[in-house]
């Protein structure tokens, strides 16, 4: 972008348009508004109503029942869409995540139940097998490598169950090469052309997911997701995995973690011109958290500052474990 040269002191004086609140809100360049916001919530299969997450302070695992009064919530709030993760018995996870195509499934159940008491909320579904695998791998370990291909197959349907329960929103975040497209084809064969693909298209392997491992009941990680994660060390590859994703059927697509990957979501963006969101990961919210409560700095006001760099960057929303603390905030 080229600008004209601009005046120069003492015509131009910068600090006018910074006097007070008044003309620092006229000339704001960007704003949050709670339909910004995406609210990601946990869901166990426990009669607890809610049970806090330990990495995750302020953030509870919640009953179904205990999930719909957060969707009446959210949406009072003016948030618009929600996003489900399961936290599941161990015993039903197994090494062929045969529970994340159970039609009766605790996503498919919290999804009837939401769409049944808030028909009027978005609903957003994550897609891959880390929550119901044994070891915690986003795809099918076989001979010891996560195999692409047949993680494919499960995710499709994955996808399916979730949407027949009423899912609005497919998300999925495996990272395994052509899942968009098998999902795409899917929707289209079964008489869903109108469900949305949000797809995390640029997802790095990162040690900002930490909290989450906890949060869906992850105990050990074998070995890391750099097979399918990207690097954090490129950029341009980004760009091709949101291409190919786009050329596959996503409607929207996602970066994935937020602050570390900012240039990521100006890039994408500006290159592509589609809806562009970014999650403010698990780690980045605890990070937040911590530095708060030791009294470092005002966390209401380190908050609002990310989440409006996200904008600044291009994003059209964010996904945040800080949205209804932030849509209560805007309200008030
Ligand atoms: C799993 C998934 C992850 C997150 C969302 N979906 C973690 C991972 O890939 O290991 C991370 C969310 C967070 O950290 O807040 N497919």
């Amino acid at each position: 972008m080229s600008f004209p040269t601009p005046a120069s002191f003492p015509l131009a004086r910068p600090r006018r348009l910074r006097q007070s609140a008044w003309i620092r809100d006229l000339v704001a360049e960007n704003r949050l508004h709670a339909s910004d916001l995406i609210w990601p919530i946990f869901v166990h299969d426990r009669d607890i109503a809610r049970e806090p997450i330990g990495s995750l302070k302020g953030v509870d695992r919640l009953s179904v029942a205990e999930a719909v009064n957060e969707a009446r919530l959210a949406r009072d709030l003016g948030i618009r869409v929600l996003a489900l993760f399961p936290h599941l018995n161990e015993k039903i996870r197994t090494a062929g995540a045969h529970a994340a195509v159970d039609p009766n499934g605790l996503i498919p159940q919290t999804c009837r139940a939401i769409k049944a008491a808030v028909p009027d909320i978005g609903l957003l579904v994550d897609v891959a097998l880390d929550p119901y695998t044994d070891h915690g791998h986003d795809g099918l370990l076989i001979d010891g490598k996560i195999n692409n291909d047949k993680t494919v197959d499960m995710l499709v349907e994955q996808a399916r169950v979730q949407v027949e329960a009423g899912a609005d929103i497919v998300a999925p975040s495996d990272m395994m090469d052509g899942r968009v497209l098998a999902i795409r084809q899917m929707l289209e064969k079964d008489g869903h052309q109108d469900t949305l693909i949000m797809s995390y298209a640029a997802k790095y392997a990162s040690a900002f997911y930490g909290p989450y491992r906890d949060a869906i009941g992850v105990k050990a990680l074998k070995g890391d997701k750099k097979t399918y994660q990207m690097d954090s060390a490129n950029s341009d590859e980004a760009l091709r995995e949101v291409a190919m994703d786009i050329a596959e059927g996503a409607d929207m697509v996602m970066v994935k973690p937020g602050l570390p990957y900012l240039d990521i979501v100006r890039r994408v963006a500006e290159t592509f011109r589609m809806p562009t969101f970014v999650y403010q990961v698990s780690g980045e919210y605890a990070m937040i958290r911590a530095a708060a409560a030791q009294g470092l700095m005002d966390e209401d006001r380190a908050v609002m500052e990310t989440l409006l760099a996200f904008k600044r960057a291009g994003a059209a929303g964010i996904l945040t474990y800080f949205a209804r603390d932030v849509a209560e905030k805007l309200k008030g």
